[in-house]
């Protein structure tokens, strides 16, 4: 099969990936994973900016080590210490810096930002999480869900907890991209459900994919014979201390404990994108346990994104 180009010039969003393309960097990051010496020269002479406006382990150090490995390089740049937002508009700044970088990957708080840096810029911008959303890794996650169960379409995935969440938000179109049934358990409040409009354009996808995507309130009957069980943070960076203790009580129900494991499939597997804070959205012995992906997960976002990065930036 010949090599299938990007008809986006960004990575803003799951959704703005055929299922086509999707399926092939998919494909694409597991044969990067099991040859990666063949791809070291694939970037070189290439630079990425990365900018920070939250902090991060996973998505710095995979961007950092990524690039890298493909014989190019990446440049950490903290919103703090940069222009952006106070000294130098979104356009001015996405102006200059693509007279330096062959691309830009940014997390910040502000989806519309995002999308603003990705017109002003004319090279690709990749999204390295929003408050909406955090495509790479939702990419990285079906990699991971196709190495642990050998397929993807036909999966039954259930998300536990806060439904209104950037992982949840790609997770959501990527599933249902890839034929994946998808039930997402939260409480009923609008605070915790999950965008209208992703929702709503996942679940037409979702027709076309031969896949269900669902929003219960009862976490017992989503994880009744679930493939994976995924949870994320209840705080996430953009949560303030304020919300905390309102927001424990509200989710309580939807940890993801033993008991909620019991009811999954026997080889069902956990997964959470990290980081994680144990007592809360999880259990020690869910994430610490033998059924657990979650560094599975955290070096799939390596492979993942080298494969995003060749197909940005190799020309031909
Ligand atoms: N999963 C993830 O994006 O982790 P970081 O916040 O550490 O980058
Ligand atoms: N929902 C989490 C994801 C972290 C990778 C957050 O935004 O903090």
């Amino acid at each position: 099969m010949g090599i299938i180009m990007l008809s986006t010039k960004d990575f803003l969003s799951i959704a703005d990936l055929s299922s086509h393309e999707l399926s092939d960097l998919i494909s694409f990051s597991v044969r990067i994973k099991r040859k990666p010496r063949r791809y070291r020269r694939a970037l070189a002479g290439k630079n990425l900016l990365t900018l920070f406006a939250k902090p991060s382990l996973r998505t710095r150090l995979s961007f950092e080590v990524g690039m890298q490995q493909l014989g190019g390089h990446a440049i950490y740049y903290s919103i703090e210490e940069s222009t952006l937002g106070h000294k130098e508009t979104i356009s001015d700044f996405a102006n200059t810096a693509s007279r330096y970088v062959d691309a830009i990957m940014a997390r910040l708080y502000s989806h519309k930002e995002l999308l603003s840096l990705a017109k002003h810029s004319s090279v690709p911008v990749i999204n390295g999480l929003t408050d909406f959303s955090h495509p790479c890794q939702a990419l990285a996650d079906a990699v991971t869900m196709l190495e642990r169960k050998k397929k993807l379409a036909g999966l039954k995935l259930a998300y536990f907890g806060d439904g209104k969440n950037n992982t949840c938000h790609s997770l959501l179109e990527a599933c249902a991209k890839l034929g994946i049934h998808m039930t997402i358990a939260a409480p009923k409040h609008h605070e915790f459900q999950p965008d209208h409009t992703v929702l709503d354009t996942a679940k037409t996808e979702a027709l076309r994919n031969h896949c269900m995507i669902n929003v219960t309130t009862d976490a017992h009957s989503a994880a009744a014979n679930a493939d994976v069980l995924y949870t994320d943070a209840w705080m996430s960076y953009h949560v303030s201390t304020r919300e905390h203790a309102r927001r424990r009580k509200a989710l309580k129900h939807y940890q993801v404990n033993e008991e909620l494991l019991s009811l999954a499939a026997k080889d069902a597997i956990f997964m959470h994108c990290l980081p994680a804070k144990r007592g809360e959205e999880v259990t020690s012995e869910v994430i610490d346990g033998p059924q657990s992906a979650v560094f599975d997960q955290a070096e799939n976002r390596l492979h993942a994104q080298k494969a995003l990065l060749i197909r940005l930036l190799k020309e031909g």
